[in-house]
Formats: structure tokens, C-alpha cells, sequence
């Protein structure tokens, strides 16, 4: 029987998969889409710690890519089926890969047992080994019918972000999630079709995510709205003397900031997870002052 990560995975990424027919800006709007400072504090971000090369992971239809290069920058971009480079002393970003990264789905049965979901939604076998180590570490389930995304097959994507980083590379994951203290007890698997949620059918035909559990991903975590305030982006509404004195940078000033307060909102994108890593202590420390300071 086909477990729901088996049907998911072929739903997203099989031969006639969402991700091999569709454009993921037709679907749904991530912080690249929302606005352009979103990606020119992803530029900051990379000459903060001294690099002009970003890798984008999971890089969708190349928005990004083409900020960062207006920005003056070397862009690598990675989709599925090209390789990570196998070293990376620059800066790694993946914004909205991880939710899409396909994972299994456990839920407590009647008994109290975890057991695996299956892609019709019957519940399989019992879930053990790591697996069970996963869930019993980072989301423990309560009652019967409580539902858990094990979050190991995200957990070893990054992994294999990270281990190519060479001394000064830095890595940043950056997506909507969850930690250990706030888990949801029923789970987060939700679809998107045309620009609206729906529910999560695995036949292809919309986007199947998941919140990611930010913690068990490793690195040092952040939220969005404190990041992009650290490299500089601001809500700050232009004064209304300046519509007296310069009407046409007044006009610009008021719309980037209110494309700034869409990426800062607490409830929305800026309540988006930053979990980054980096190589060497020379690096841990610049990206530490970028992000946090
Ligand atoms: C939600 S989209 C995000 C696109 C873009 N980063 C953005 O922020 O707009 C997720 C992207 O990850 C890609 N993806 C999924 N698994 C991947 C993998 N193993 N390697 C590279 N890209 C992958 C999908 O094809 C999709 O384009």
C-alpha cells in the first residue's frame, strides 16, 4: 500500500507531477513574489558575510535569482534534478523548499500506537525505528486520531545543505513552521490550487506542503520580521512633509513600506522561520551580527 509520503512524492515530482507542469508564482506568493526588498536583503545578507556567490535551493522560476544579480551577485540556481555544488563558501538559500520536501505522516491509533498514513488515508504499519526516535524527540503525540509530520526526511535534506558548506559559507532556510513548544496536534499537510488553499489531494493537480519543524533542523533560528529588520528593511511610513517637498519619492516611499509591512507581519510572512548555519567561527560571527543585530 502506498504510504502518503510515497503519494505525495509522486504528486509534487513524478512524471506528471505539480512541480514538473507548473509555475509555483501561478499558485502561491512566497516573500520573493510579495516584494523586491525581500531579495535585496538576501543581497545584504550575502556581502554582510563576504560573499558575492548565493546558491538558491529549491529556486523555483529564478525570481530571485534575477534580484541577486541586479543586486551585483553570482547566483547558482539549483531545481530538481540538477546537483547541489558539492562544496559551497558562499551564501545558501532556501526559501519555501523545505515545506515542499515530502515526509511521512504519522497518527496515534485507537490504541494509542503510531502508525504510518497511507496515501488513501487508512492508517499502515507501525512506525518505528528513527522514525518513532524523530517523534518521540520533537513532536510527541497526545491522544488517538492526533496527526504528526516526521519531520527526518526535511531534517536530511538540510543536512545535505550543510555539509557541503567549506569554512565561511553560510546556509539560511527560511520557511513557515512550527517548534517543539507550539506543535499543531492534527498536523499542517495543506494544498494550494490557483492561489488558494485546498485540500492536500495527491493526484498531481495542486502544491502539497507541510509547516516544517524549524527546530529539529539544526542551526540557530530567527524569525523573518527580526532578520529583515537586522539587514535594514523597514515599515516606516515616509513623513507627509515629504509629499510637500518630493511628491514622487513620498508615492515610492509609502509603497515600499507597506511591501515591507507584508514581509514583517507578525501573522504572515514575518512570522516565517530563519534557521541558519555557518561555517568557521569568522562566519558564525558575521552572519550572527547580520541577522540578529
Ligand atoms: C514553494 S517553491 C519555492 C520557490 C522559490 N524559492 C520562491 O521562494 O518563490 C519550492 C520549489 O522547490 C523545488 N524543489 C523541490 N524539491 C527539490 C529538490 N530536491 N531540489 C531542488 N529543488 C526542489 C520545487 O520544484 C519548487 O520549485
Amino acid at each position: 500500500m502506498t504510504t502518503f509520503r510515497e503519494g505525495w512524492e509522486t504528486a509534487l515530482y513524478g512524471p506528471d507531477g505539480f512541480y514538473r507542469r507548473e509555475r509555483p508564482a501561478a499558485h502561491f506568493r512566497t516573500s520573493v513574489h510579495a516584494s523586491a526588498l525581500f531579495g535585496r536583503a538576501v543581497a545584504r545578507l550575502a556581502r554582510a558575510v563576504g560573499t558575492s556567490e548565493v546558491v538558491d535551493i529549491g529556486a523555483g522560476s529564478g525570481e530571485l535569482g534575477d534580484i541577486l544579480r541586479a543586486e551585483g551577485l553570482a547566483v547558482v540556481e539549483v531545481e530538481l534534478d540538477d546537483e547541489l555544488p558539492s562544496s559551497i563558501a558562499g551564501l545558501a538559500i532556501a526559501n519555501e523548499w523545505l515545506d515542499n520536501v515530502p515526509c511521512d505522516v504519522a497518527e496515534l491509533d485507537e490504541d494509542g500506537v503510531p502508525r504510518y498514513l497511507l496515501a488513501d488515508l487508512s492508517l499502515g504499519e507501525v512506525v518505528s525505528g528513527n522514525d518513532l526516535r524523530w517523534l518521540e524527540e520533537w513532536w510527541p503525540l497526545q491522544e488517538p486520531g492526533d496527526r504528526a509530520e516526521i519531520g527526518r526526511a526535511r531534517d536530511l535534506a538540510w543536512a545535505s545543505v550543510v555539509e557541503r558548506l567549506a569554512e565561511g559559507g553560510v546556509a539560511v532556510a527560511i520557511d513557515y513552521g512550527h517548534v517543539r513548544a507550539g506543535r499543531p496536534p492534527y498536523g499542517t499537510v495543506t494544498g494550494f490550487r490557483a492561489g488558494r488553499e485546498c485540500d492536500p489531494v495527491l493526484d498531481g493537480s495542486c502544491d502539497v506542503t507541510a509547516h516544517v519543524a524549524l527546530d529539529s533542523l539544526g542551526g540557530s533560528l530567527v524569525l523573518q520580521r527580526d532578520a529583515l529588520r537586522a539587514l535594514g528593511v523597514s515599515a516606516a511610513r515616509p513623513s507627509l512633509e515629504l509629499a510637500q517637498t518630493e511628491p514622487l519619492r513620498y508615492v515610492a516611499e509609502l509603497s515600499s513600506a507597506g511591501e515591507a509591512a507584508e514581509l514583517l507581519d507578525p501573522s504572515g510572512l514575518g512570522g516565517f522561520g530563519w534557521v541558519w548555519t555557518a561555517a568557521g567561527e569568522a562566519a558564525v560571527r558575521r552572519a550572527s551580527r547580520a541577522l540578529t543585530d
